[in-house]
């Protein structure tokens, strides 16, 4: 199959061929695309040239070429080419920094004129450059392309050739006559599981943050150890800042007390993210959306799937997104979409998107994510088919904006309630059993905790646990428990109305996560709380 990087190296030449005079190329990485757009352009038979203000006109061989005195400046640079300039593709480093109306206006110009040139003159302009952010004087005028970070098969050379040149350093240094004397090296070896989980561990890397993750791993181990490359990873990833590499909750789905048509929904959903369901036909599942009352196991959630899925969990950081330029929101967006989908499978957590991606008349106000990034949320939501799992966590679901709930973006709408009868003796012992407490009759905290969401029955236990420990340490009680729990206002009582709100919106569009217990009585707020006497 065709990788992405072959894929984008054939839409250059195609773009060459068919005479198109202003490129623009995004990628982070500009050594391996210069040395792919030279072959690219080989192929369409154009040399390649490349500039950049410090150097100036550069050959192929990145041997300095004279270009008059101007060379340095960059529209005199641009007039040069226009003029003297051979047949080529010319490489523009940076170029975007340069953008004054002087330059946009010559560049305007040049791709105009140089469309109808002789073809032992056609010249193209490329704009090699980390952000995708186009003036919109060049809008219409330049074709933009993504390169693509490199995939398995590209990693797996970099990490060949990395295992290549230390053995051939081994043997040389075996060789060596004064080495006879001391212990000879062992020549490194690398077995099939070990190779694809240093290859998995590096994607989502540049080519050259990979070998240097490599590099890292042979000096601080001696080998290659996919766990120092992981590490090595988050790193890259933390500098990102839109995304932040999150340990799941090690619990997988047990650690979710109730619930349980959200996680038999899950358990379906993660054989479907399996190699055999993509060879079988399954779409990859695109994500859930968790609207519901505050405090009752969204985040928790999002964090569980991941263990259970045993994929990696990233977190999109929507206020990272914010910039005061525009046009650099979304370009982190693509940044780290691409970042995830090169990482994937994985479970892509964007929390309370409500804050961020209300739309423009959300209640996000002045600095928010501009609705060029919703736009791109979505579209991205709507096209990717790498197997990227998107949670997204939502309160104020009210201010989300309807194009996000439509059909085809999210899999499915969940609404977390409050948590039922038995969700709350699940939470409780779940809690307990983070604590590694057993306590006999807990009957009666169902009562005790009426109308709690799932972080106030959570947080009742080490309050109880103070009290026992207080009490020269003995063993902790139902009783504590309940003590606990009476000292508790909880939210359903301060926000009650809130909450009734939040429900009515969801009883016609969402799907409960927990099961609905037989209506015997009804208490709390908004009379959904559903009680049964059994
Ligand atoms: N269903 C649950 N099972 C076990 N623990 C729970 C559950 N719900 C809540 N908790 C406890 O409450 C804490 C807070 O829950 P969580 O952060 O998932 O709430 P949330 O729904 O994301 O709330 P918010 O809307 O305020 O972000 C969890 O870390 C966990 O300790
Ligand atoms: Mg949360």
């Amino acid at each position: 199959m065709e990788s992405k990087a072959q894929k984008a190296n054939n839409d250059i030449k195609a773009l060459l061929k068919a005479r198109n005079t202003l490129l623009w190329v995004t990628t982070r990485e500009e050594f391996r695309v210069e040395q792919a757009i030279i072959m690219a352009a080989g192929q369409a038979k154009y040399p390649t040239f490349f500039w950049d203000c410090a150097s100036g006109m550069q050959n192929m061989e990145y041997e300095i070429i004279d270009a008059g005195r101007q060379a340095t400046d960059p529209t005199e640079v641009l007039k040069w080419i226009r003029d003297k300039g051979d047949r080529g593709v010319y490489v523009m480093r940076d170029l975007h920094k340069w953008f004054d109306p002087q330059t946009l206006r010559t560049l305007r110009n040049l791709a105009r004129g140089f469309q109808g040139g002789s073809p032992d003159k056609a010249k193209t302009l490329l704009i090699l450059s980390p952000s995708s952010d186009v003036p919109p004087e060049l809008a219409g005028h330049v074709t933009m392309l993504e390169y693509p970070l490199p995939e398995r098969d590209e990693i797996a050379r970099i990490l060949n050739n990395i295992v290549e040149a230390t053995n051939a350093a081994i043997e040389k240094d075996n060789a060596d006559p004064e080495r006879q004397e001391k212990r000879k090296k062992e020549s490194l070896v690398l077995s099939d599981e070990k190779r694809d989980a240093a290859i998995d561990a590096a994607l989502g890397l540049t080519s050259e943050e990979a070998a240097n993750c490599y590099a890292k791993s042979l000096v601080t181990a001696k080998e290659i150890d996919p766990a120092i490359v992981s590490t090595e990873k988050k790193r890259v990833v933390a500098r990102e800042k839109v995304l932040t590499w999150i340990d799941p909750d090690p619990r997988g789905l047990e650690g979710i007390g109730g619930l349980a048509p959200l996680k038999a929904w899950l358990s379906k959903r993660k054989s479907a993210f399996s190699t055999s369901a993509k060879e079988f036909g399954l779409p990859a599942p695109k994500g859930v959306l968790l609207a519901g009352v505050p405090g009752c196991g969204k985040s928790l959630t999002a964090k569980c799937i991941a263990s259970a899925w045993g994929v990696p969990l990233l977190r999109l950081d929507f206020g990272a997104l914010r910039d005061k330029f525009v046009g650099e929101s979304e370009r982190k967006i693509r940044n780290a979409f691409q970042l995830a989908e090169s990482v994937a499978p994985c479970v892509l957590w964007a929390d309370e998107i409500e804050k961020s991606l209300g739309g423009s008349d959300g209640p996000q106000g002045d600095g928010g994510v501009s609705g060029d990034a919703l736009g791109t949320f979505l579209t991205w939501m709507q096209d990717h088919t790498a197997p990227v799992f998107v949670v997204a966590t939502a309160n104020n679901v009210a201010g989300l904006p309807p194009e996000l709930l439509r059909k085809g973006r999210f899999d499915e709408l969940f609404w977390v309630d409050l948590p039922t009868k038995v969700e709350r003796m699940a939470i409780l012992k779940t809690n307990l059993k983070l604590v590694n407490r057993e306590v006999s009759g807990l009957e009666r905290l169902v009562k005790a905790t009426e109308g709690f969401t799932g972080a106030e029955i959570a947080a009742i236990v080490p309050e109880a646990l103070f009290e026992a420990f207080a009490d020269e340490k003995r063993t902790l009680t139902a009783d504590d428990l309940e003590k606990a729990a009476a000292t508790v206002v909880p939210l359903s009582k301060t926000a009650a109305e809130k909450i009734t709100a939040l429900r009515e919106w969801a009883k016609t569009r969402a799907r409960p996560a927990s099961t609905p217990e037989t209506v015997t009585s009804t208490s709390g707020a908004g009379g959904r709380m559903i009680e049964t006497d059994d």
